[in-house]
């Protein structure tokens, strides 16, 4: 919590400017605080998605999506969700997230790019909504992390 104090006073306004006007701008003193509060988020359990040529090993929501849930389940009593950006405990109908994306993976899968050409999009070696999303805006449609003209997104990862 200290460190996450620390930072907020001394690096922020970067992040202010990038917020700004997004989806994710909620204004007031709050701006920050509604998801930097520190606070433990949803303990839910998860449908998630499944595939019979899925080769990777799914978990429950982790670090990098937990935090988004929080909204995007639609349980969070000070924030309204949209129909479609409510996902609420059913997470099968979006881009698998909460798996380890390692040389193993890459080996049961010959369509995945090695791991050291990816690894700017994993949180702590998985992929997870941060792989793909900027929370605080980044001028792309849907604050994808980069275009996604051309599946050049999707292609960062997979061969085709
Ligand atoms: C909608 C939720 C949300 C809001 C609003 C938000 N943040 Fe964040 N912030 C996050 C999440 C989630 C991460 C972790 C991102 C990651 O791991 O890629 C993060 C990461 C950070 C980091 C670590 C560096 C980075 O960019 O990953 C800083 C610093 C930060 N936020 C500052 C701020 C400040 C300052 C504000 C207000 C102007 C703010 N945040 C508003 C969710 C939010
Ligand atoms: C504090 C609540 C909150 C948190 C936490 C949060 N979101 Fe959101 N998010 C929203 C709201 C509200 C909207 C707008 C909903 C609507 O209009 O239907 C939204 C919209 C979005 C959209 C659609 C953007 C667009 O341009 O239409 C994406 C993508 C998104 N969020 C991703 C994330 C990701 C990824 C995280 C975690 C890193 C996250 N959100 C965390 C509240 C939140
Ligand atoms: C592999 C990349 C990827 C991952 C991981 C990912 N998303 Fe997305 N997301 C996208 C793309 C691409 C779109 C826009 C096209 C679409 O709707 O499929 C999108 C759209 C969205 C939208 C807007 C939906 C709408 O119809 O308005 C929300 C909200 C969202 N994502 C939230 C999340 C959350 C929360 C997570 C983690 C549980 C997540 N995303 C994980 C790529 C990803
Ligand atoms: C950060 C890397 C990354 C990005 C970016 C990414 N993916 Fe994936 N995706 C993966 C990995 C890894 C898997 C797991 C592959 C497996 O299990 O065989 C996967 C799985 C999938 C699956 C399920 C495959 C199955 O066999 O059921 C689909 C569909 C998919 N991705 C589509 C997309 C699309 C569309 C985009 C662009 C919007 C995208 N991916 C972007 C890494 C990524």
């Amino acid at each position: 919590m200290k460190k996450i104090f620390f930072i907020l006073l001394f690096i922020p306004f970067s992040i202010f400017g990038q917020l700004a006007g997004t989806v994710h701008d909620f204004g007031g003193d709050d701006r920050c605080n509604i998801c930097h509060d520190g606070m433990l988020k949803s303990a839910l359990f998860y449908n998630l998605y499944w595939s019979p040529t899925l080769d990777a090993y799914l978990m429950q929501p982790m670090e990098g999506s937990i935090e988004c849930l929080d909204c995007h389940n639609g349980g969070n009593l000070k924030i309204t969700m949209g129909q479609s950006t409510n996902f609420g405990t059913d997470l099968s109908n979006h881009h698998p997230i909460s798996f380890i994306y390692d040389n193993a993976l890459v080996l049961r899968d010959s369509e995945l790019h090695e791991v050291i050409r990816v690894s700017k999009f994993l949180k702590d070696g998985r992929v997870e909504c941060v792989s793909c999303h900027d929370v605080h805006g980044s001028g792309y449609p849907n604050l994808l992390k980069m275009s996604n003209q051309g599946s050049a997104l999707c292609l960062s990862c997979h061969k085709k």
